[in-house]
């Protein structure tokens, strides 16, 4: 069963073809890599499957329904739901109020006004559940700004998953982590796609958690999509060995 589908995707910036004529089928409980050059397009394709910019041509649809141009809240609601390059957090607040506030505007209600006593217990236990699974359970009271850069993207992603993914979207998880981070973060989100039977897609430049983890590796160059494939397809192919000349990392 396919999960999103994009078809013939366009978006330009002036001159400057960011999105050309990309199509990809991603299946359900997929998870898979977008790897490419800085600036080929991989934040600006995230941003339309999100929908916080709009293609020019093309469609996107999710679970055979067509989303392009959707708002992200009601995107959201859907089960598409992202994690940014640069995590989005409430510094002055605890690891724990930042999943709870996140909960409750996820479900439409602010805290001092909560009403349902049931669904308030709901979302707490949730909120302390993916701090458990996520090994942030004895930090809940530590305030985010607090955290090391690590367990800051860990708490960015703990927020995305109050919010009931389907499809869970990760733009570089592991950016300027430690090599030890690194490893942590790939075996996290590895444990989370199983755990939560998600179809995850991630923008990496680590090519051991790309090559480690993802079933799938598509390749973006200039806003084009040159290759797709397991790791093997992707390594030996002479298109994107020529892409990635002189960046050493394949
Ligand atoms: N809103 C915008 N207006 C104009 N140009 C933009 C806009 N957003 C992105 N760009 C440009 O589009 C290109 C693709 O940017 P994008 O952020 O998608 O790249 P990326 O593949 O995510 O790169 P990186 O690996 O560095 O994160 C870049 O040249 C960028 O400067
Ligand atoms: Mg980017």
């Amino acid at each position: 069963m396919t999960t999103l589908e994009i078809k013939n995707l366009s978006k330009h910036f002036g001159g400057l073809h960011v999105s050309n004529d990309i199509s990809m089928s991603i299946k359900k409980g997929e998870i898979a890599a977008i790897i490419g050059p800085n600036g080929a397009g991989k934040t600006t394709l995230f941003n339309q499957i999100t929908g916080y910019i709009s293609p020019d041509n093309g469609k996107i649809f999710y679970k055979g329904e067509e989303i392009t141009g959707s708002n992200p809240e009601k995107l959201v609601k859907t089960g598409i739901v992202r994690a940014f390059q640069v995590a989005s957090l409430f510094y002055d607040e605890t690891v724990y109020n930042n999943l709870h506030l996140a909960a409750l505007s996820y479900h439409g209600k602010n805290w001092n006004f909560f009403s349902n006593r049931h669904a308030s217990r709901d979302i707490e236990d949730h909120c302390r559940f993916i701090l458990e699974r996520l090994g942030l359970s004895k930090k809940a009271e530590v305030k985010a700004f607090e955290l090391s850069h690590g367990d800051q993207k860990v708490l960015d992603i703990a927020i995305a998953l109050t919010m009931k993914p389907t499809l869970l979207l990760l733009d570089e998880p592991t950016a300027g982590m430690s090599p030890d981070e690194r490893v942590k973060m790939t075996r996290l989100i590895k444990a989370i796609h199983e755990e939560f039977e998600l179809t995850t897609l991630f923008v990496e430049h680590d090519m051991d958690m790309v090559f480690g983890i993802a079933d799938i590796i598509r390749v973006l160059v200039r806003g084009e999509l040159i290759a797709e494939g397991n790791a093997a397809d992707i390594q030996n192919n002479p298109a994107v060995i020529e892409a990635y000349l002189g960046y050493e990392v394949l």
